[in-house]
């Protein structure tokens, strides 16, 4: 056989032109997401017949954000959700813990370091310092449900790193007092805000006041993109660094294969981006954050206003009522029993009363039952977290360290707020209540 002369070489190219064949992904990826919004049948049939007849004119998604040749959706929501909070950096998680451990990471929190978290939050706030193979310490509550800052005080020691505050509930935690606390002893302040995004604390917006913020986009969150969360922060660094953490290789600095521009911007991170799926929801629902929260907060102020305490009942305190994302409303009873009965009769009054706990009762919430770090589980023969400090200087983990969190949340009635209540919604809900708080 002869050969031909290289194309290389002036000789003609072997492959002119491929065929035009569909992208990645086309319509049908279209059509089964059609069916995550449960459309009626006819609808779903008219929208289907028509994305079929222009199939060829559709162009497919890009669900990568980064080389996308279209206007990425993730970056725009988080242009979006930056200003929203008031910080100049933010930056697009697949979840709230993956934004922890990238905050974590990027203030250089690791093996030794300790890291002061509260008594009652999700799991996972205690869990990613144990991921970043640093020592959880465990701080109480107090009649806020958020971390008590005097008891954070006591738990300082040389080696913590950081103190995670939770605006547990919708509500802001005492951002004073705990700023104050991390900047005498040069420590983080980082901001766990999953369930209060759109809260603020003296007209700041949470997420924005300490040094680093951490959102959760979670189906069961204020905004929610299926999963999803964010890193706000006004330091440049700290958002190259967690930048670098979510994208595994340090890929996209301002230079991508450039060296590093200063000790600290490359390491062996892991990969958290968000995809451009999850940034599209989460985009339209950073756009009706304001209508979402006027929501929450106008039904949680009908249903207040509309509530006769009696003796012994009192709500939640709140550090700051006005900056209340106003998604819970807590109610103090004066004894465990009386908490028990009023949730039921609550609930049979048609109110979704809840309780928050319960020693019996298995819940993630609540550091009785973190299991993980009560019994200190490793996760590899090395056996850190807990083996990276000496016996001695690990905190004492016991059932009844936090005694004001079982004392408030054993006595609490918690009540979801549905941002969609109208005012004869908040006036039956306060009635409800009204009627069992009256037999207390
Ligand atoms: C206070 C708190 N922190 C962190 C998380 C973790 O969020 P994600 O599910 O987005 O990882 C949650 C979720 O429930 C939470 O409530």
């Amino acid at each position: 056989m002869r050969f031909k002369q290289l194309a290389i070489e002036g000789g003609a190219k072997a492959v002119k032109q491929t065929g035009s064949y569909p992208t990645k992904i086309h319509v049908d990826e279209l059509l089964e997401l059609l069916d995550l919004w449960e459309f009626p049948a006819a609808t779903r049939k008219t929208l289907a017949t028509a994305i079929r007849k222009s199939a060829k004119e559709i162009k497919g998604p890009h669900l990568f954000r980064y080389y996308n040749p279209r206007p990425s959706k993730v970056e725009a929501a988080e242009k979006k959700f930056g200003k929203f909070i008031g910080v100049p950096y933010c930056l697009a998680v697949n979840s709230c813990t993956s934004a922890l451990i990238a905050a974590m990471r990027a203030l250089g929190i690791g093996k030794g370091d300790e890291v002061i978290v509260p008594a009652y939050t999700f799991f996972a706030t205690a869990s990613t310092v144990g991921a970043c193979n640093a020592i959880p310490v465990i701080a109480d509550v107090d009649d806020t449900l958020t971390i008590d800052p005097k008891d954070v005080a006591r738990r300082i020691t040389p080696r913590t790193k950081a103190i995670v505050v939770v605006h547990m509930l919708g509500v802001p935690a005492q951002m004073t007092e705990l700023k104050a606390l991390a900047d005498k002893h040069k420590i983080a302040l980082i901001e766990d805000v999953a369930q209060a995004a759109g809260g603020s604390y003296r007209g700041k917006m949470l997420g924005s006041i300490g040094t680093i913020g951490c959102f959760s986009f979670d189906y069961y969150k204020i905004l929610n993109s299926g999963e999803g969360g964010f890193v706000t922060t006004s330091n440049e660094w700290l958002y190259t660094r967690a930048q670098s953490w979510h994208d595994c290789a340090a890929c996209w600095r301002p230079n991508r294969y450039a060296s590093e521009r200063r000790e600290g911007e490359l390491f062996c991170g892991e990969n958290y981006r968000m995809s451009e799926l999850q940034g599209a929801v989460a985009l339209a629902q950073i756009r009706k954050a304001d209508k979402i929260l006027n929501g929450y907060r106008t039904a949680k102020q009908r249903i207040v206003a509309a509530l006769v305490l009696p003796r012994g009942v009192k709500l939640q305190r709140l550090a700051d009522p006005k900056g209340d994302a106003g998604s819970n409303l807590v109610i103090f009873m004066p004894n465990v029993e009386k908490t028990k009965w009023a949730m039921k009769a609550m609930q049979a009054e048609g109110v979704p009363a809840g309780g928050i706990y319960d020693a019996k009762v298995k819940d993630w919430h609540i550091y009785t039952h973190w299991d993980h770090i009560m019994e200190q589980k490793a996760v590899a023969p090395d056996g850190l977290p807990w083996s990276g400090v000496k016996k001695s200087e690990l905190p004492a983990y016991t059932m009844d360290m936090c005694p004001h969190a079982l004392d408030y949340l054993s006595r609490s009635v918690i009540i979801g707020v549905n941002s969609n209540w109208r005012a004869a919604d908040c006036r039956a809900i306060a009635e409800g209540i009204n009627k069992v708080l009256a037999k207390v």
